[in-house]
């Protein structure tokens, strides 16, 4: 997965009729080497899905509508240059293979497509794409814009998960620029629908079990957005439903979101279970949450050394102290972090009245207490993670919600 991708073709396919692009799909997910980035089932739609996602090369099944097909090819020829374009259609005459080629397409393949062929075919493309890319020095022709995926976890129930991922998300969907998603993996116990008082018409439950024919429309169909702007992939209503959302799911899900979303926010469980693992190690991201009291402190040491197990997991975690400047405990900020042996990255302050209220009117900090500590420390984290101002810059800002003892 995500240690292997620096060495991954990501790759985007469209085709709009489901009974190639399947098998298609299929073949290209048993590529070891294949990180199937994005799958489209309109041409129309595809070069916002190119643009969005920057794969590494993309598939253009012609069938459904060769002029369609070639003049997405064209597009897709001018826009991104350097993007290696693979054909592929039933129809292998001379013309048909010119006229793809022509249009701008790199390489062509027909339909049944085999195995081998299509790994050479790959392989060509990544050949001929390093060559290009050495040259220009730059990715696709384009600037890459990548999405910021971040999860959120806790180190004990009742942390303040839920609360910091939907208000980062709130806050982050300010911003017109960006297109911010939430989804809810605490799959059982999540209450991120709640917090925002939304009534799902869909969950990750329906997304999954319709994975296989999955795209993009259908995706940002089935999230439900809040008046923040912020989007919302709940849990699974029913709790059988859980079983249906598989890890493989979850990856393909989390792929098109990126796609979709320049900014995804996941809301872990506190069990450690394999979707969260998943969901971390597609993140960029881990923002773990702790307060400062023991039992906290000691879970956020032991996820610490499990997750710095795996190469480029530890790297990834930033911890947020929450509910922090509370009288009550005896272990100060600095004791926290000799403890954890890592910085602290942030602190939300114990704020109650804001976040206990906001909870119980489904309000986000944004509108129920805009004036807040809570807001004002978390829209500066949200400004922070989204790179708009550095992270030691608040420092002062900071220091006033705690008191060092
Ligand atoms: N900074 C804070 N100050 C005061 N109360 C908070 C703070 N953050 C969260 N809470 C409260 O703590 C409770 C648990 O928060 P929640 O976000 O549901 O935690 P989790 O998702 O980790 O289980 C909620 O009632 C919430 O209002
Ligand atoms: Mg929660």
């Amino acid at each position: 997965m995500v240690e292997i991708m620096k060495d991954v073709q990501r790759i985007a396919i469209v085709d709009p009729n489901d009974a190639t692009r399947e098998p298609l799909r299929n073949l290209l997910l048993g590529v070891e080497t294949v990180w199937l980035e994005a799958e489209c089932s309109r041409y129309e739609f595809f070069i916002d899905v190119a643009r969005q996602s920057c794969p590494d090369a993309v598939v253009i099944t012609l069938d459904s509508d060769q002029n369609k097909a070639h003049q997405l090819i064209q597009q897709l020829a001018v826009e991104f240059p350097n993007m290696p374009i693979l054909a592929v259609s039933s129809r292998g005459d001379g013309q048909s293979i010119l006229q793809a080629l022509r249009a701008g397409a790199k390489e062509f393949l027909t339909t049944p497509v085999v195995l081998e062929e299509l790994l050479l075919a790959l392989q060509r493309l990544r050949a001929n794409h390093r060559g290009s890319s050495d040259t220009n020095n730059t990715q696709n022709g384009a600037t890459r814009s990548e999405s910021l995926v971040i999860s959120i976890v806790g180190s004990k129930g009742g942390v303040g998960c839920t609360s910091i991922a939907v208000n980062l998300g709130c806050a982050m969907a300010q911003d017109a620029k960006y297109n911010v998603a939430l989804v809810d993996l605490d799959l059982a116990l999540g209450d991120a629908d709640i917090a925002l008082d939304l009534i799902p018409d869909y969950t990750l439950a329906d997304v999954a079990m319709n994975v296989d024919r999955l795209d993009m429309q259908f995706l940002r169909r089935s999230l439900c957005k809040h008046d923040s702007g912020l989007s919302l992939l709940p849990h699974p209503v029913q709790m059988e439903d859980i079983a249906l959302i598989h890890d493989e799911h979850l990856g393909r899900v989390i792929g098109l979101l990126r796609a979709s979303y320049s900014h995804l926010l996941f809301d872990l469980s506190k069990r450690f279970t394999p979707t969260d693992l998943t969901a971390m190690r597609m993140s960029d991201v881990v923002v773990l949450v702790a307060q400062l009291e023991l039992t906290s402190l000691r879970n956020v040491v032991r996820m610490m050394h499990t997750l710095e197990k795996e190469e480029g997991l530890g790297d990834k975690i930033k911890i947020v102290m929450n509910c922090a400047g509370t009288d009550n405990g005896d272990i100060t900020l600095e004791k926290a972090q000799e403890t954890i042996g890592k910085p602290i990255f942030w602190q939300v302050p114990n704020d109650a009245k804001a976040m206990l209220g906001a909870r119980n009117a489904g309000l986000p900090l944004m509108t129920h207490a805009p004036k807040s500590k809570a807001h004002t420390s978390l829209v500066g984290l949200a400004n922070v993670l989204c790179g708009k101002v550095a992270a030691d810059a608040p420092k002062k800002e900071r220091r006033s919600f705690f008191s060092f003892r």
